[in-house]
C-alpha cells in the first residue's frame, strides 16, 4: 500500500487576536507558503500493531503507546478513532514534517494536528470532513493553551480567509481585491498559552481598563471585514495600524515587534501590526504588490530573521 500524505497550511491573524478569546470577532487567513505534512505508511510485517511516530522537527522519535495521553498526537489518534468507531489500529509509521516556524504565531501546532487527522482518517479508509478535522485540532490546541478561541484550527482546517466569532457559525470572507502581506519573524519565541494566560490575569485584575480595548478591537474587525469585502485595501491598512496600537495597549507587543511595524510602514506598507499572540513571534505588513520586495528587505535589515510574502487571491 503506498504512503498516504496530507497537508495543512500555516495561518496569520489579520485582526482581532486576543479579543477573539473574549467573544469578539477576528479575521484570519491561511498562509500556503509554509505547511505541515503527515505521511503514513502501513507496516504489514509488524504483527504488534505498533504505531511508530517520527517527527524530527518537534523532537519526536517514539511510538504512540509511549506518548502521554494528553499529548496532541495521542489526542488526534484517540479522536480520529472515536470519530470513525475504530478500536484497533494496524501497524503503521507516521512521519511528520513542517516548514511552519514553531512558537511564532503561524499556527504550527494546529497545522500538525490537521495534517495528522487528515492522513490518519484517509489511511483508515474514511477521510474526515473539514468540520471534524477542525474540532479535533481544537481539542489538541487545548494542550498548547488551555483556552483557545478556535480561530487557529478553523482557518487551518478550512484553508480560507475567515471571519470568526467564538461560538458562532464560521463565515468565509470574500475579498474584492487581492491582499499582499509580508510576514516577518521577530526571532523572539512566543508561547501562545503563556501570553494568553498572562493577559487573562491582567484583565481579571483590571477589567475596566481592558474591556473597552477588547471591544474596540472587536469593532475594528467588523470595519476590517467591510474594507476587505469592498476591496478598500488602503482603509484596511489604516485599520491594521489601529489594531497594532490597541495590541500595544493590551501589553502584548515588544520592542522588536514595534520596530518592525515602524520600519515596514516607513518602507511603504499600507499598514502593519503584530500578528498572533505577540510578545515575540510574527508581524505582518499589508503592501501594494510592487512594494513587497522593498518592505521585506527593510524588515530583514532591521533584524527580522525571516520573511514570507503571501497573497490572498481575490475571491472569484
Ligand atoms: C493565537 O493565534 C490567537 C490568540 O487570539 C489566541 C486564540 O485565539 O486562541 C492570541
Amino acid at each position: 500500500m503506498p504512503a498516504i500524505y496530507a497537508y495543512a497550511p500555516g495561518k496569520i491573524i489579520l485582526t482581532g487576536e486576543h479579543a477573539v478569546v473574549y467573544g469578539q470577532p477576528a479575521i484570519a487567513a491561511p498562509v500556503n507558503e509554509v505547511r505541515a505534512r503527515a505521511a503514513i505508511e502501513a507496516d504489514p510485517t509488524d504483527p504488534s500493531g505498533k504505531v511508530k511516530i517520527l517527527a524530527s522537527d518537534i523532537g519526536l522519535d517514539t511510538s504512540l503507546e509511549k506518548l502521554p495521553a494528553d499529548h496532541p498526537i495521542s489526542t488526534v489518534f484517540r479522536e480520529v478513532q472515536q470519530e470513525l468507531g475504530i478500536d484497533h489500529l494496524p501497524a503503521m509509521t507516521l512521519t511528520i514534517t513542517s516548514t511552519i516556524p514553531i512558537a511564532a504565531g503561524l499556527g504550527s501546532g494546529a497545522a500538525i494536528s490537521v495534517a495528522v487527522s487528515r492522513a490518519l482518517s484517509s489511511f483508515l479508509g474514511s477521510p474526515l470532513s473539514e468540520e471534524a478535522v477542525s474540532r479535533i485540532a481544537f481539542e489538541t490546541d487545548r494542550f498548547y493553551h488551555g483556552t483557545p478561541s478556535g480561530i487557529d484550527n478553523s482557518v487551518i482546517s478550512y484553508g480560507r480567509m475567515i471571519y470568526f466569532t467564538r461560538g458562532q457559525p464560521l463565515e468565509i470572507l470574500n475579498n474584492a481585491e487581492a491582499l499582499t502581506l509580508v510576514i516577518a519573524d521577530s526571532g523572539e519565541k512566543s508561547l501562545t498559552g503563556k501570553v494568553v494566560h498572562n493577559l487573562r490575569t491582567q484583565i481579571e485584575i483590571d477589567p475596566q481598563r481592558f474591556d473597552p480595548i477588547l471591544e474596540k478591537i472587536g469593532s475594528l474587525s467588523q470595519s476590517a471585514r467591510n474594507a476587505i469585502e469592498q476591496g478598500d485595501v488602503k482603509q484596511l491598512g489604516g485599520l491594521l495600524n489601529d489594531n497594532h496600537f490597541l495590541l500595544q495597549q493590551l501589553g502584548v507587543s515588544s520592542a522588536n515587534l514595534d520596530l518592525l511595524v515602524r520600519i515596514s510602514r516607513e518602507a511603504g506598507a499600507l499598514g502593519a501590526k503584530l500578528s498572533g499572540a505577540g510578545c515575540g513571534g510574527n508581524m505582518l505588513a499589508l503592501v501594494q504588490p510592487a512594494d513587497a520586495e522593498g518592505v521585506a528587505a527593510a524588515l530583514l535589515s532591521a533584524g527580522a530573521v525571516n520573511t514570507i510574502t503571501t497573497t490572498i487571491p481575490k475571491s472569484s
